[in-house]
């Protein structure tokens, strides 16, 4: 199982910039970033990540050899541990949205982020614990409104929370790791949109519209369209509604 050695920062850009600086020293396999605040969180896309105190930010460091085109499959994996730690608060209700989102009701509650400095793999995780961010392109919640909690013991609840995420990472990890990406992609499909789902996926090249028909073994979103089954490794998905 992984060791982690983990870092506590009170305030940082971007704990994925932290861990790259970290990796670019050569701190080892397990090491992890958190902070109460990034100032400049970032998400997939180039986009903003609102990290004020009181939601977890972590990024962890792996050292894999992994050749690029398997980290795509690293993002599925902490998809399934964030799964995993919402479960401990709100069984059952986190769903899964290609590529790496966690929902609870249609609301994205946590985001994840693969980044790679040198051979060094960086998985960044946000998840949103008391603080619901404003002015998304999408719906949001938090764990805290989820559970009508009332805001108090900040620290507390973002510790118990940054814990579970953790040793549920570990597990994912490690299961990974021994059983490979066919079992997680398994435990993927089963937490997400079922096949037949109308989807519009925005990529470079505009917007595709199909019904998801599965992922790929190297994770790729498969979707029915028009022209036939697409595959495609980049893309933002929305669910079509009303059609
Ligand atoms: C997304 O767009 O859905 C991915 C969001 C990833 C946010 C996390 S918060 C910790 C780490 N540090 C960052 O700046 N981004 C990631």
């Amino acid at each position: 199982m992984i060791a982690f050695d983990i870092r506590f920062y009170d305030s940082v850009s971007s704990t994925q910039d932290e861990a790259c600086r970290l990796a670019q020293a050569g701190a080892s396999h397990g090491t992890v970033v958190t902070a109460r605040e990034q100032t400049a969180g970032r998400g997939r896309h180039g986009r903003y990540w609102a990290s004020p105190p009181g939601n977890v930010h972590l990024s962890l460091l792996l050292r894999l050899d992994l050749p690029p085109p398997r980290l795509a499959e690293l993002g599925f994996v902490a998809a399934l541990a964030v799964a995993d730690a919402v479960d401990a608060y709100v069984p059952g209700r986190a769903a899964l949205k290609w590529p790496n989102d966690v929902l609870v009701d249609g609301a994205k509650i946590s985001g994840i982020l693969i980044e790679h400095a040198g051979a060094a793999a960086i998985i960044g995780i946000g998840l949103n614990v008391l603080h619901v961010p404003q002015q998304t392109p999408y719906p949001v919640t938090s764990l805290g409104a989820l559970i009508q909690h009332d805001g108090a013991e900040e620290d507390g609840e973002v510790v118990a929370v940054r814990e579970m995420l953790l040793g549920a990472l570990a597990r994912r990890l490690d299961g990974w790791q021994s059983d490979g990406f066919a079992r997680v992609r398994a435990d993927w499909l089963r937490r997400a949109h079922p096949s037949g789902t109308a989807l519009h996926v925005s990529t470079q090249a505009g917007v595709i519209e199909g019904c998801f028909v599965g992922l790929a073994d190297d994770g790729a979103l498969l979707l029915d369209t028009p022209s036939g089954v697409r595959r495609l490794l980049v893309g933002e998905v929305s669910l079509r509604v009303g059609r």
